[in-house]
């Protein structure tokens, strides 16, 4: 007899398909719109929504900031910059038409003049939707130090929660410990309500981070085996093939545990491991990864000491080039002491992962750039083929990220002919195959997914606090101890041997697909 299959309560708010949902007119306007990020990744990833008829009629976008640009000379600017990404991107049909929405105020933050002129130009730019609104998105795409300027005066002029019906962007870093994001949130939520902010970290942008709960809550084979009772141990791996990039500076001041740890990957593990949520809406979901956040057990110093392991990158080889240490990056102290590689061990204190060990490994200059989670299943309990057992490989989940986006199982097979030999092989799905599609750009996703007011991928402020109160111990005890011998891992290889060790003394390894 066929069980009965219950509908969420909440079912109607992931109902609407996307063809069916129509964006309200709105302008975005982007603090620093001529900077780096604005440059390199928000203008193409708008032209990109453009250009596949994603915008509202009613779309403009106003950049502001303190270069010397006007509209045209601004629209010469980022057509340079659209036109690098090759024809896949630009056209200039395209183009021309999506110029016209494109504007740009140029002035200092300081000066309250220039507030009244950014209400005018707003005015003059917006279309107001249906009920006579006029939709805001503000996009801080500025120095963390600026925002409570910012806050202030836009406060002061109203644009907050008086003329326009608003939204906020706010890029990472969010502080750089529990205490300074715990003021920066009190300066952001004095001038917005926390359900007009949108915290943005990238990763939640990608199609294979978002699929995490797709394929967990739609899939009775992967929800059944999802705790410790069939999982062995779960590691999640970011490397980079790259170094710093030119951004000595900043890194100097943020290191790998505040630049990744603290937000990609504590992300990628709340949605690994959270329970179902009670519905499809983004409260719902962000409940339960603040919840394994909080589950986290927190790291005593003697914990950090015993497992966790932090590196630094020196000269080597990557991509048969030779390349510099971290040392010796531009903006670099010579005799730096900032890690630029983490592994260490991390257990859930909940009911489904009691015991179970969550590997986190992530650094720069690795041996090649790939995200991936590693679902690792106990080994069954009897070994039945006699020897060839002892060679036997565990099953193995893998969801890879990027640089390809797909997923793969590895289990084993009778080899053909041969007497009890066992074969380790592995289904796999690739989105791009399946799919046609290529890696999906999270920004285009991201912003989109804030015009439509959904706060899914977006980060809520008590999951902030509890990935700071995470870090925030071993970021202390990594100071207080100098390390012994930095720089300790050649650049292009898989980090220190300190991080193998890690899992060898608990008879694991890592797992590179
Ligand atoms: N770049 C990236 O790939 C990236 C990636 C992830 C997150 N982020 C975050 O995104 C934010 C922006 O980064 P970014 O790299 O784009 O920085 P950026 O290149 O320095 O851009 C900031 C822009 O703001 C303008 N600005 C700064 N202070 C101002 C003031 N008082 N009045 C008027 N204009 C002012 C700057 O003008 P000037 O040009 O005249 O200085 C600049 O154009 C940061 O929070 C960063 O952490 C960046």
């Amino acid at each position: 007899m066929s069980e009965e299959i219950i509908d969420s309560r909440f079912l109607q708010t992931c109902d609407v398909s996307i063809g069916e949902f129509r964006l309200d007119p709105c302008t975005m306007v982007i603090f620093g719109g001529a900077g780096d990020l604005s440059r390199k990744k928000l203008l193409p990833s708008v032209f990109r929504l453009f250009k596949d008829n994603e915008l509202s009629d009613g779309f403009s976008l106003l950049g502001f900031g303190r270069k010397d640009l006007n509209d045209d000379t601004y629209r010469a600017m980022m057509e340079e910059e659209v036109k690098a990404y090759g024809e896949e991107l630009y056209n200039e049909g395209s183009w021309r038409e999506f110029s016209k929405r494109l504007f740009f105020l140029s002035g200092t933050f300081e000066e309250d003049g220039n507030y009244e002129k950014l209400r005018e130009k707003i005015d003059g730019i917006s279309t107001p939707d249906g009920e006579g609104n006029r939709n805001v998105i503000y996009y801080l795409s500025v120095p963390p130090q600026v925002v409570p300027l910012l806050m202030e005066k836009m406060t002061y002029h109203n644009l907050c929660r008086g003329l326009f019906s608003t939204k906020i962007i706010v890029e990472k870093p969010f502080g750089s410990d529990l205490p300074s994001s715990v003021r920066l949130n009190k300066i952001l939520t004095d001038a917005f309500h926390e359900e007009q902010i949108y915290r943005i970290d990238h990763y939640l942008g990608k199609e294979p981070v978002q699929n995490i709960i797709f394929l967990r809550f739609s899939n009775t084979i992967f929800e059944q085996i999802w705790s410790r009772l069939f999982v062995d141990n779960v590691q999640i791996t970011v490397a980079e093939a790259i170094g710093i990039e030119g951004r000595g500076g900043f890194y100097e001041q943020t290191g790998v545990v505040r630049d990744i740890v603290q937000n990609h990957m504590l992300q990628i593990l709340g949605f690994i491991a959270m329970e179902p949520p009670v519905g499809f809406r983004a409260d719902f979901i962000r409940d339960e990864k603040v919840k394994i956040l909080r589950s986290l057990r927190p790291m005593s110093f003697d914990h950090i000491d015993r497992f966790t392991v932090r590196g630094q990158y020196g000269r080597g080889m990557v991509h048969d080039a030779n390349v510099r240490g971290y040392r010796e990056e531009e903006g670099v102290n010579a005799s730096s002491q900032v890690p630029t590689y983490c592994a260490g061990k991390f257990y859930i204190d909940n009911l489904r992962w009691a015991g179970v060990p969550f590997y986190l490994r992530t650094g720069k200059r690795l041996k090649k750039r790939v995200t991936e989670i590693c679902i690792q299943l106990k080994r069954l309990p009897l070994r039945l083929f006699g020897r060839t057992c002892d060679s036997m490989e565990p099953n193995v989940l893998v969801l890879t990220i990027q640089p390809d986006e797909k997923i793969s199982l590895r289990f084993n097979v009778k080899y053909p002919h041969a007497n009890n030999q066992i074969y380790s092989t592995r289904m796999l799905f690739s989105y791009r195959e399946a799919f046609k599609t290529a890696e999906h750009p999270a920004y285009e996703r991201l912003l989109l997914d804030c015009m439509r007011g959904d706060l899914t991928p977006f980060v809520r402020q008590d999951e902030v606090d509890a990935m700071w109160e995470i870090v925030d111990p071993i970021i202390q005890r990594w100071d207080e101890i100098i390390p012994e011998k930095f720089p300790n891992y050649a650049a292009g290889t898989w980090g220190p041997h300190e991080a193998h060790l890690l899992l060898e003394q608990e008879d694991r390894c890592w797992i590179t697909s």
